[in-house]
């Protein structure tokens, strides 16, 4: 196979091609990627057989010498919001330690390198100390720790407490320790104290105050990309009514924010709000698309075009939050709450899969429009996204976006499904993945292989050859716990102490990485499309041709040989992913780690002609 790449005759390529879906589904948010480290730390709801509702209980919880621990309503209550609270029922003639501990979300990253803290509110009698310590499960020892001293009276109601900010005196060997609170038992023999929004959080990405996980937040950034699309997904849309997300059930102190059962099965805290979302994007250097619920609940159920004037109001309000100088309503509520300077938003997503359960008739009726008008008529530069194909309307910066999920087989198709697509219709891939090996479409497998990898990276060439018209993408799922079932695919998955980057981690940081401002044309001579798919862009300083080998020839015989026009180059940088072979995944580091390696090296060559061999017949190189 040759590939002559031509100097120019390509298009321009779209600056956001590489983007991020944010949402929480299966803890990439709570337990994910807010920092928060304990569980159920306000008696927000539960999580039973996949299913979230609001009964109240103190899982994840635990006594400590002798005490009970129960919900409790009994006023007053923290806040109109938060209006659970643990109990913890001292026995007459206690003596010893007592309190409680979490179990965190599968444990509790123990670092002494990074500082921690600590943080509750209480109401009743005590004039004591409280620790606050790690306790490592594996080795039976006291990993770092905090003391309090706290002199209140139930008369003050409920009174916040924080320990210093403390670092632990030990790492933990792994992430099977637990987070204790203790109290001296003889203070609080014969009584009943109360407990809210206990939390702990370590240090986070950028110090940021309620912030984010810094390895995760790390990872992300490596990734490179240019966009992240949030609050959703499904979660945003919410199960049923009225559990759609409400961006201003989000926002403020923490006491204020109620929380929701997810869609994903678990209760969301909504700890990490609008403004913490927005806080890491800007941190992350991400444009933002912002999703905003369509009227569509996932269980069929839709709002009727007399009544979605309030939805559309609250849209509104949302947008004065985040785009409102300080002379507007919300504008000065958002500066109130530390953000004077608004932020910036050129993309909003109407909706979500708008097409799912009945919902197709509605959104072009009436839903589409009623916010499209709404905020095109305020904010007419700001680009519009539709979630059906086709968009309801074709004009003013609208465009669409498209979900594709499919098996591997599915994916290697695509390599020219957008060859043909009218210019006129800009689309984003917000969501897609190879979600099963082969022709298999028996549900989703745990882990990406090799061979779903580079299937992706064939479609994802077909989106930068088109990157004139295909406007992003973005994985679908990006973030979830490795510990929660259902074993589904994503970016990457976390433990407490540990993240696992798939091979599709690797394919969209490598193409991120390298890529143009403008696609080339790439003719081919003496073979064609498959086993090698290919694509070419350049930017200012260099040309950069991507290869795909998916289950091809491999060695210096069966080379690829690269000519690009008008250059007399010598040498280039050549870039690789291998995995062992087709069926190989990647893990955690303490379960084998990746089986994927990127290798970076010079390749000789002469007058901007150079042969790319592949070691592996499944292979992604960039040249
Ligand atoms: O990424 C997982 C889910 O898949 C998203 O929430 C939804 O939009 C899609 O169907």
């Amino acid at each position: 196979l040759t590939l002559d790449v031509a100097s120019s005759g390509g298009n321009q390529s779209s600056s956001l091609l590489y983007g991020l879906l944010y949402e929480d589904i299966y803890h990439s948010g709570d337990g994910g990627l807010y920092g928060e480290m304990l569980r159920n730390r306000a008696f927000q709801g539960s999580s039973s057989n996949g299913a979230a509702s609001l009964a109240r209980n103190t899982d994840y919880w635990h006594p400590v010498g002798g005490v009970s621990l129960a919900i409790d309503t009994s006023s007053p209550v923290l806040s109109p919001s938060l209006p659970y609270q643990m109990r913890m029922d001292v026995p007459a003639g206690t003596t010893g330690t007592v309190g409680f501990y979490n179990e965190g979300f599968w444990g509790f990253n123990v670092d002494a390198t990074k500082r921690y803290v600590a943080s509750f509110y209480m109401r009743g009698n005590y004039n004591g100390t409280v620790d606050c310590y790690f306790h490592s499960n594996t080795t039976d020892q006291v990993l770092g720790s905090s003391s309090m001293s706290i002199d209140q009276t139930s008369s003050e109601g409920w009174v916040q407490t924080y320990s210093t900010t403390f670092q632990p005196s030990m790492t933990g060997s792994d992430a099977n320790n637990t987070f204790y609170f203790t109290f001296d038992g003889s203070k609080l023999a014969g009584q009943s104290v109360y407990f809210n929004t206990l939390s702990l959080f370590k240090q986070t990405f950028d110090n940021r105050y309620n912030g984010v996980r810094e390895d995760l937040a790390d990872a992300l950034q490596n990734m490179n990309v240019k966009y992240i699309r949030l609050p959703g997904g499904n979660n945003m849309e919410g199960n049923m009514s009225p559990y759609e997300w409400k961006w201003n059930e989000t926002i403020g102190p923490l006491m204020d924010r109620p929380g929701r059962p997810g869609t994903w099965g678990d209760i969301n805290t909504d700890g990490f709000g609008l403004l913490e979302m927005m806080q890491m994007s800007q941190d992350l250097g991400l444009e933002v698309i912002l999703g905003i619920w369509a009227g569509l609940y996932l269980d069929g159920e839709i709002i009727s075009e007399a009544n979605l004037q309030p939805y559309v109001d609250s849209v509104m309000n949302e947008l004065e939050f985040l785009l409102g100088d300080k002379s507007t309503t919300y504008g000065a509520k958002r500066a109130a709450l530390g953000f004077p300077s608004p932020f910036t938003i050129n993309w909003i997503e109407i909706g979500n899969e708008d097409y799912l359960n009945g919902g197709t008739n509605s959104y072009y009726s009436y839903r589409f429009m009623a916010f499209y008008n709404a905020i095109h008529a305020f904010y007419p530069s700001i680009n519009l996204v539709s979630t059906i194909n086709p968009n309801p309307v074709t004009s003013n910066g609208s465009s669409l976006d498209l979900h594709i999920y499919g098996n591997e087989n599915y994916f290697v198709s695509l390599f020219n499904t957008f060859d043909q697509a009218s210019r006129k219709y800009p689309v984003f891939v917000n969501e897609y993945a190879a979600t099963n090996t082969g022709s298999n479409n028996a549900g989703q497998v745990g882990a990406q292989t090799m061979g779903m990898s580079c299937a992706e990276a064939i479609f994802l060439l077909g989106c930068e050859r088109n990157s004139d018209v295909i406007i992003g993408s973005a994985y679908g799922a990006l973030i979830k716990s490795y510990n929660e079932a259902p074993d589904t695919v994503a970016v990457i998955k976390h433990t407490a102490n540990e993240i696992l980057y798939s091979i599709s981690y690797y394919v969209q940081k490598l193409f991120a990485d390298n890529m143009g401002t403008r696609t080339l044309p790439v003719t081919a001579t003496n073979g064609e499309l498959g086993p090698v798919y290919w694509s070419a862009t350049a930017n200012s300083s260099s040309t950069i041709l991507k290869l795909v080998n998916y289950n091809g020839m491999t060695g210096s015989s069966n080379a690829v040989h690269v000519n690009i026009e008008g250059s007399s180059k010598t040498t280039a940088t050549l870039i690789t992913l291998t995995a062992p072979s087709s069926t190989s995944v990647n893990n955690l580091p303490s379960l084998g780690g990746e089986s994927s390696t990127i290798t970076t090296t010079t390749l000789s060559g002469s007058s901007g002609s150079f042969s790319v061999s592949f070691s592996k017949p499944y292979e992604i190189a960039i040249l």
